[in-house]
C-alpha cells in the first residue's frame, strides 16, 4: 500500500505573530518545518512527501529539506489562501496510483511515528478515512452571544488532530469543489465517506501561540 504525505505549511501564522510564516519560525536549531518533515521522511510508513509552502517561501522550504537530508520529497508547491486550497494543490501532486494520502499540519511538528500505523490499519478494513483524536476533558457548550444554548454530551466529543489518512480517490473527490473547512475529514464526511477515530497523541499539539511553541520545543 503506497502512502503519500501532504505536509501543509503554507499558513501565515497570524496568531503567532512572528515576522515570518509559522513553518519558518525557529524550533530548536532549525525552522519548524524541519521537524515534521524529518519525521515523515524517517517513517517506514511513508513513501513520498509533498510539501506545500507559503508563496515566496518555496525556495527556503526546499533548502530546509536538503539541510535535513530528506530523501522522499517529491514536490514542493505553493499553497493557497485557505488550508483546503493548500491541501488541494498538494494532493494534485500525488500520483493516481497512490493508495493512501496522509494530510499533516506542519504546525504539529512533533509527530510520533506510532500514530501512522494506527491510521493506516482501519483503511485496510474498509474505512474511507481515519483521524487521530483525544477525548475532551472539559464540558463543551454551544453559546450564542453570551447565552448557553446547549450542553453537548462530552462522551461523544473528540478533539481531532492530524495526520489524517484517506483512501486517495475518496479524498480527491471530496476536495473537488469543496468549500472551506478546518480539516479534511469534514469534507470526506460531507461527501458521504466513513471516517473513524483512532487514539491521537498529546504531542500532536498544534502550534498556534508562543506558549505552544515553548511546549512543543520541550518534546523534541
Ligand atoms: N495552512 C496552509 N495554507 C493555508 C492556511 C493554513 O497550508 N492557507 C496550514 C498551516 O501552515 C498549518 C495548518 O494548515 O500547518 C493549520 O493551520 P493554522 O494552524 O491555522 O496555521 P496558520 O493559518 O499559519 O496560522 P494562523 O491561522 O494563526 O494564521
Ligand atoms: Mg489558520
Amino acid at each position: 500500500m503506497s502512502a503519500w504525505a501532504v505536509l501543509v505549511a503554507a499558513g501565515r501564522g497570524e496568531r503567532l505573530g512572528d515576522d515570518r510564516p509559522k513553518a519558518f519560525v525557529r524550533l530548536g536549531d532549525l525552522p519548524l518545518l524541519a521537524e515534521p518533515l524529518r519525521r515523515l521522511d524517517d517513517s517506514e510508513w511513508v513513501d513520498a512527501i509533498v510539501v506545500v509552502a507559503p508563496p515566496e517561501w518555496e525556495e527556503p522550504a526546499i533548502l530546509c529539506a536538503e539541510e535535513i537530508g530528506a530523501s522522499k520529497v517529491s514536490a514542493c508547491v505553493t499553497g493557497g489562501a485557505t488550508r483546503v486550497e493548500s491541501v488541494r494543490v498538494g494532493v494534485a501532486e500525488v500520483p493516481e496510483d497512490a493508495a493512501v494520502v496522509l494530510v499533516h499540519d506542519a504546525a504539529r511538528p512533533v509527530l510520533p511515528d506510532e500514530v501512522i500505523p494506527r491510521l493506516l490499519e482501519p483503511l485496510g478494513r474498509g474505512w474511507d478515512g481515519a483521524v487521530p483524536g483525544l477525548p475532551l476533558a472539559d464540558t463543551v457548550k454551544r453559546v450564542q452571544r453570551d447565552a448557553v444554548v446547549e450542553t453537548l454530551p462530552r462522551d461523544e466529543l473528540w478533539a481531532v488532530q492530524t495526520p489524517q489518512a484517506f483512501v486517495a480517490p475518496v479524498l480527491r473527490s471530496a476536495l473537488d469543489g469543496a468549500g472551506d473547512a478546518t480539516d479534511c475529514a469534514s469534507l470526506v464526511e460531507a461527501a458521504g465517506g466513513r471516517v473513524t477515530v483512532v487514539p491521537g497523541d498529546e504531542r500532536l499539539l498544534k502550534v498556534t501561540t508562543r506558549a505552544d511553541l515553548e511546549r512543543v520545543s520541550q518534546w523534541l
